[in-house]
């Protein structure tokens, strides 16, 4: 084997990815999600990211695929991201085998790893699905706009959310949260049956992660702005909301800026107040042609789409209902 290779089978060579494969690694990400991939964002953060392993596929030097796999909830479980394979190499099983490298590759390095597991957007059907233990399904809305249409989508939102309460007492939005406070609502036992989280996961700009101790350094990694709301009838600032949202600092795709919401609990009416919340607080970040993805419970979804439907310029995305987001797991 030359060297730095780290392994070989049905052709392909293995390597670890490093910074300097970054244009070969563009060169084969044209056109994915929809002009939506982080990877071209998150690619230097995730060379240096502890507990991340990045690995290439090539054919005779040639770069033909990419997967990479985190180790997180304390090491029992790899959560696989940015699969992708060159365009010309598709239909061909080279995903199946750079799947498979992975899988050794990480169980040597990781022998503390049980289960693997991974999101997706598309539905790949029952005969495929029943590979897997399917954890939830979650619902998605995506919306598109200019940065400054996003101010008057936020107040059109606002106003809305005024009339409908109208006689109903003020209007309380969540309330953004500090790090010690979440800690402690992270930490419940109960924070998974409450707020009915996805497979007992708080699910990250698509990255699954259990609410746990060792988590919480994952989730600071991110940078995310949180924001918590209490039942009716609650104080807003207790300890034991109802409702949880964050979102992801927007970052560049090549479709232009991408907005990732994520939305915790089962009560539409928080759903549109923690929507509010959040567009307030991120509004001022947003620069040229946005996309905007929330993710939510089944529950609230009907509600919200109809909520987000107002004169704004922000308009639905190629993806003009509620989509699915699929939470999945493999034993290891
Ligand atoms: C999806 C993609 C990686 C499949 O590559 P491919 O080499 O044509 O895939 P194959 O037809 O050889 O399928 C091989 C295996 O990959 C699996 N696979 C296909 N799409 C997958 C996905 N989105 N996530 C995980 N596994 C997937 C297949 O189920 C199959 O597994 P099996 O052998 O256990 O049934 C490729 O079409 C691609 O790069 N698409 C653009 C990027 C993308 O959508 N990536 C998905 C990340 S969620």
């Amino acid at each position: 084997m030359e060297p730095g290779c780290v392994g070989e089978n049905d052709g392909l060579t293995f390597w670890l990815a490093k910074p300097e494969d970054y244009a070969d690694v563009m060169s084969i990400s044209m056109d994915i999600y929809g002009g939506n991939d982080y990877l071209p964002h998150r690619y230097h953060e995730w060379m240096t990211e502890p507990d991340r392993v990045v690995l290439l596929a090539r054919r005779t030097g040639k770069l033909v695929a990419l997967e990479s796999g985190v180790l997180v909830d304390g090491g029992r479980t790899v959560v696989v991201e940015g699969l992708r394979v060159c365009p010309t190499e598709r239909g061909r099983g080279v995903a199946g085998t750079i799947q498979g490298f992975a899988d050794s590759y990480l169980k040597k390095l990781y022998p503390s790893i049980q289960v693997k597991r991974m999101t997706r957007g598309d539905d790949p059907g029952p005969e495929k699905l029943s590979k897997f233990k399917l954890l939830a399904r979650r619902a998605v809305l995506s919306l598109l706009g200019e940065a400054e249409d996003f101010d008057g989508f936020t107040e059109a939102l606002k106003a809305r959310l005024m009339s409908e309460n109208a006689g109903g007492g003020a209007v309380h939005l969540p309330l953004q949260t500090e790090d010690k406070q979440l800690r402690t609502i992270l930490l419940q036992p109960d924070l998974a049956q409450r707020l009915q989280l996805p497979g007992g996961s708080i699910i990250q700009d698509w990255q699954p992660l259990e609410p746990i101790e060792s988590n919480l350094a994952v989730l600071r990694r991110r940078n995310l702005t949180w924001f918590v709301a209490a039942g009716s009838g609650g104080s807003p600032d207790n300890n034991r909301p109802a409702f949880l949202s964050f979102y992801t600092p927007p970052y560049p795709v090549p479709y232009g800026f991408r907005l990732n919401i994520d939305l915790y609990g089962t009560d539409p009416s928080l759903a549109r107040g923690a929507l509010v919340a959040n567009l307030d607080r991120v509004r001022a970040q947003l620069r040229g042609k946005v996309a905007m993805h929330l993710y939510m419970h089944q529950a609230v979804a009907e509600s919200l789409k109809e909520f987000c439907q107002t004169q704004s310029s922000v308009q639905w995305g190629q993806w003009r209902s509620i989509w699915e987001q699929l939470f999945l797991e493999r034993d290891f």
